[in-house]
């Protein structure tokens, strides 16, 4: 009897192994062939123009969804009059969303810039924040729309038009994960005013390059 090592089915296995590894080395390779302005990625010292269009459009995005954000009674968010609001907060923070996902696909072609040389503190520091604002951009617009859809209404885009609840309606559970979305929605505009007060205090006080990492190259 063969060993599992030896075996002609196990043999055979591995070799599809390496071949499917080969082709996925190839398709790699010939994606990072791809004449792509250098600019376009991140480099040792800075993030490339893709990387910071994700960035500023997200900021963008998320204050403006939270400019629109229909405060009140479930049956207020939900009336006519707060139609266009609601609509245009559920549009806008939908795209945050979805550009988180690109944006996270992204990132796994680009290394993250160096930081400048800073106490260990300060860096875990932000780190953690940083990883907080990509869970809290996931969290916030799944928590609007699993309430949405628990407590029975569609999600409302605008020019796109309705997505009905996919799940079962469960009112009480819907309501409580919506009052989740609204502090969610409040702590990432907190945590990202945090954020964009310690990008400053590097730049006027540390006179490091973490601010500039993160805007157009001024030649
Ligand atoms: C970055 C994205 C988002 C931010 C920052 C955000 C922020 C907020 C905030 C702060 C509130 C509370 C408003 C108040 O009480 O005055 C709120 C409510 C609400 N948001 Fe969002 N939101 C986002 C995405 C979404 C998405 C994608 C939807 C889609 C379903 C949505 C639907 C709602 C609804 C329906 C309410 C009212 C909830 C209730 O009071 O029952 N939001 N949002
Ligand atoms: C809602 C607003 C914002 C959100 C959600 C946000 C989110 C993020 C995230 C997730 C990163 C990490 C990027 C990565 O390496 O993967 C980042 C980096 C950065 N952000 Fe923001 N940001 C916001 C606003 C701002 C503002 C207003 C400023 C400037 C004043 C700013 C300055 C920076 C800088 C300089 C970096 C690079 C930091 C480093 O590499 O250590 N951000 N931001």
């Amino acid at each position: 009897m063969h060993s599992a090592g030896q075996s002609p089915v196990w043999g055979r296995l591995n070799a599809s192994k390496r071949s499917l590894s080969l082709v996925i080395r190839a398709a790699f390779l010939s994606v990072s062939e791809v004449p792509m302005n250098m600019t376009m990625l991140n480099n040792r010292y800075r993030y490339g123009a893709v990387a910071q269009a994700f960035h500023w459009l997200t900021a963008v995005l998320v204050i403006a969804a939270y400019a629109l954000s229909p405060g009140g009674s479930e049956v207020q968010v939900y009336s006519l009059a707060r139609d266009f609001t609601r609509q245009a907060h559920e549009t806008l923070g939908l795209a945050v969303g979805v550009l988180t996902l690109l944006r996270l696909a992204w990132q796994t072609l680009n290394a993250t810039p160096e930081d400048p040389p800073m106490p260990a503190v300060m860096r875990y520091a932000a780190k953690i924040v940083h990883i907080a604002l990509y869970v809290l951009l996931l969290a916030v617009p799944l928590t609007a729309i699993v309430g949405a859809w628990l407590e029975g209404h569609p999600v409302t885009l605008l020019m796109i038009g309705d997505i009905a609840p996919p799940l079962r309606l469960a009112h009480g559970v819907g309501q409580t994960i919506a009052t989740i979305h609204t502090y969610l929605g409040d702590a990432i505009v907190w945590l990202a005013g945090l954020h964009a007060a310690a990008g400053l205090f590097h730049h006027f006080f540390l006179h490091d390059h973490v601010l500039r990492s993160m805007l157009p190259k001024r030649d």
